[in-house]
């Protein structure tokens, strides 16, 4: 059958490391509490290279290893939670800077589900059109949207991107075998970065954007509550059970929320890797830098079986069962 297939992963992370110890001399905080509350020991933090730059990085990296060229490419989606600016989108400068002119591109705002969400449209999309070929990258510069003095959030986020290149092949399986996306928009106000205020004088200023602000004891809940949910729900649709499942690749947004999902899942945690101690949580790039990752250490082989689940703003939560 005619099907996608991920050819090429690629990540790119600025240079700066900003270990625990480093936040110390900013605020109230120690790398004990952090090490032990979230699994995070460092993050790597950009120095003025912003989300299309780290995307763009990521998207000529994958053109070069698998020896596509910019004009084979028909679609192009960022997901992100710190676009560059509300116009032009991130993907559009991601095109025009890859010289991808054949392209449509667009961004895909769902925080740390973001990249799941994006993967699933893009195999719809190529699916449905006489496309055959996308960049789906995943890219945040979230020190951006940090108050660098709130220790409640500040200790999380990091920078970075990752991506996949899809194209469309012959294939005795799909790459993706079942999917199951939700937003809880009741949810919404449970983590807000960005936000802008309407003003209500007229003529109006042009405002800044807020910080984060998270009520991380109940986005722990909705994780450990809805990501155990979605994996079964996706798996069901896929038809196979969780135990067959090689690898649960989770958005690295705590160590403990992934620890006590392995539990609820009853699967040993050698199946759920982590990178989260080196990048902290990087939204909507944390599921392809982990892929990436899990790539390059040898891990994934042909016929494998990957639930990858993104889950945060919105709130949102979403997951794939991908065949490799
Ligand atoms: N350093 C030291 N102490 C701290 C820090 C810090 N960085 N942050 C909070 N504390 C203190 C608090 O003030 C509180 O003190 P008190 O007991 O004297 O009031 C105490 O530590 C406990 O604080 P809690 O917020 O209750 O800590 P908790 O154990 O819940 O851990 C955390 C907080 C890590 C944020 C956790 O709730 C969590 O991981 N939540 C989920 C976050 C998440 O998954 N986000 C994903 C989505 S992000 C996105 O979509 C962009």
């Amino acid at each position: 059958m005619q099907d996608l297939k991920i050819v090429g992963t690629a990540a790119y992370v600025p240079p700066l490391t900003v270990s625990n110890d480093d936040l110390t001399t900013l605020m109230d905080t120690s790398d004990e509490w952090i090490t032990s509350r979230t699994g995070i020991r460092q993050r790597h933090i950009s120095q003025g290279e912003n989300t299309s730059e780290l995307a763009v990085k990521v998207g000529q990296k994958l053109l070069a290893q698998t020896g596509y060229s910019a004009d084979q490419i028909d679609l192009i989606i960022v997901a992100t939670m710190s676009p560059d600016a509300y116009t032009p989108s991130t993907a559009a400068i991601v095109q025009g800077k890859l010289g991808a002119a054949n392209a449509v591109a667009f961004d895909l705002s769902a925080a740390c589900s973001g990249f799941v969400f994006a993967l699933e449209t893009a195999k719809n999309i190529l699916k449905a059109s006489a496309g055959t070929t996308a960049l789906v990258i995943g890219a945040e510069v979230l020190s951006k949207l940090v108050d660098w003095h709130d220790r409640s959030t500040a200790v999380l986020f990091g920078d970075g991107a990752g991506g996949v290149l899809l194209t469309t092949e012959e294939r005795a399986t799909p790459l993706v075998a079942g999917s199951d996306l939700r937003t809880m928009g009741q949810l919404n106000d449970k983590i807000v970065a960005g936000a802008t205020t309407s003003g209500t004088s007229f003529p109006k200023q042009v405002t800044g954007l807020t910080s984060f602000t998270m009520a991380g004891r109940d986005v722990y809940k909705f994780a450990t509550n809805e990501v155990p949910k979605s994996i079964h729900r996706a798996a069901q649709k896929a038809g196979i059970e969780v135990e067959q499942i090689d690898y649960f690749l989770l958005h690295q947004a705590n160590a403990r929320i992934i620890k006590q999902i392995a539990k609820r899942l009853a699967q040993p945690l050698a199946k759920f890797p982590l990178n989260i101690d080196e990048y902290g949580n990087t939204a909507a790039a944390s599921e392809p830098i982990l892929l990436n990752d899990v790539v390059n250490a040898g891990k994934l082989k042909p016929g494998m079986t990957v639930a990858m689940s993104g889950f945060g703003g919105g709130l949102s939560v979403g997951t794939l069962i991908l065949n490799f």
